[in-house]
């Protein structure tokens, strides 16, 4: 029940009544965040992704965010990252096993999609997931991505966006209408557009974005719910604060909230002595190759090198692939998580080593007392 008693009725509504959303950044890029030997090279099977999320709905959690994208074919000798599972197709399946968290899938828009199609699937969906279905709206490219697709970019990074806007605006007002829609914009025309299945979620599903840039800042402060944000460093907390208000003024100058969330790499265990065990392994079997072609990998898609460069990580911090590092015993882990909370972060979407062990260690021994310290109680 929310403050008015009024029933919670869909995800989103549940979710969205949370002070601090505890969710995961689900492993469907083989490898996950951990540019290692130690990694686990199969966390995109479904079979470890479904088990996942069915713990995810034992201990309550609040969402699944699921990347998306399709990677240039590599050619280290270590597998890392070469291979991600379809988010879409994951969401729907992972959303109908589960009853409690929303289940986010990134999309981008901007590889030949109709809107009319995407509004038409992105309905089923939230009805599969009552009313729990997200899209992380993606708009930057791949290299080779215009010509896989058939299209033409003009290579103009900020005019996606304008790109991307057209879209979600024909997509919200397909959702949104009871009669056939026209649409003539600079990128997207419609005739009569008319979808029959409408979202549970109304006005529209929930809309994420991670844009890092001016343009991509104003292009979720409009259109959509949710922005994920990275700090300047792995454990800079006053960076996280400064981009949380910023995109909050933002939101605030259309007269909208913003949920703002990271993705905390966790390692928790009971000893400090342990923690720097896991970080020891982890760092003895880093594979220095697999770290360079997962910078060339992304080094076309300006916007994600942008990110990088901009906030000067490290090439140690590299191997947790920009993760804001949140390592410790139970109670430190609790401690960093409540100050990311008090920097200005409405959720997390967590990353692990080994998501099915140290998830479960995570849910036992902080969970309880973070969902306390923030305010937040069992559904
Ligand atoms: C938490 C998070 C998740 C992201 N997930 C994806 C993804 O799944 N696929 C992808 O191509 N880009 C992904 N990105 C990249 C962003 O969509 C965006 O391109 C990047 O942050 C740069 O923003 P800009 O285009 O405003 O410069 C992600 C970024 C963040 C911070």
């Amino acid at each position: 029940m929310n403050g008015d008693d009024l029933p919670l009725v869909t995800r989103r509504e549940r979710v969205e009544a949370r002070k601090f959303m505890v969710g995961i950044f689900m492993p469907t890029m083989n490898g996950g965040w951990t540019v290692s030997r130690a990694t686990n090279l199969n966390t995109n099977k479904f079979s470890y992704l479904k088990t996942i999320a069915l713990q995810a709905e034992q201990y309550e959690l609040d969402y699944l965010f699921l990347a998306g994208g399709y990677t240039p074919k590599l050619t280290a000798e270590f597998r890392f990252r070469d291979k991600i599972s379809d988010a879409i197709g994951l969401a729907s399946a992972l959303g109908a096993l589960t009853t409690q968290p929303m289940v986010i899938a990134t999309w981008h828009i901007l590889y030949r999609h109709a809107p009319l199609f995407v509004a038409k699937l992105a309905a089923g969906i939230d009805e599969i997931t009552d009313g729990g279905f997200g899209i992380n709206v993606v708009c930057g490219l791949t290299p080779n991505a215009p010509a896989m697709f058939d299209f033409e970019d003009s290579g103009d990074h900020d005019e996606r966006y304008l790109a991307a806007a057209e879209f979600i605006r024909m997509l919200k007002l397909i959702w949104g209408s009871n009669d056939p829609v026209d649409f003539s914009g600079k990128y997207y025309q419609t005739r009569g557009a008319f979808l029959d299945t409408k979202p549970v979620q109304q006005p529209s599903p929930l809309l994420v974005n991670a844009g890092f840039s001016d343009a991509g800042q104003t292009f979720a402060a409009e259109l959509c719910d949710w922005s994920f944000i990275v700090s300047d460093s792995p454990t800079d907390y006053e960076s996280v604060t400064r981009r949380s208000n910023q995109i909050r003024a933002r939101y605030a100058a259309n007269g909208r909230k913003a949920k703002i969330c990271m993705h905390p790499y966790i390692i928790c265990r009971e000893t400090e002595a342990e923690v720097q065990e896991v970080r020891d392994h982890i760092w003895q079997h880093a594979d220095m190759k697999a770290v360079a072609q997962q910078f060339r990998a992304f080094k076309g898609a300006d916007s994600m090198m942008q990110s990088h460069s901009q906030t000067r990580r490290e090439l140690e911090d590299y191997l947790f692939i920009g993760t804001f590092q949140v390592f410790g015993t139970p109670e430190q882990v609790l401690e960093k998580l409540v100050r990311l909370h008090q920097a200005g972060v409405d959720g997390i979407h967590m990353v692990f080593l080994d998501w099915h062990k140290d998830l479960a260690f995570f849910c036992e021994r902080v969970l309880p007392q973070l969902r306390a310290e923030v305010g937040d109680v069992s559904y």
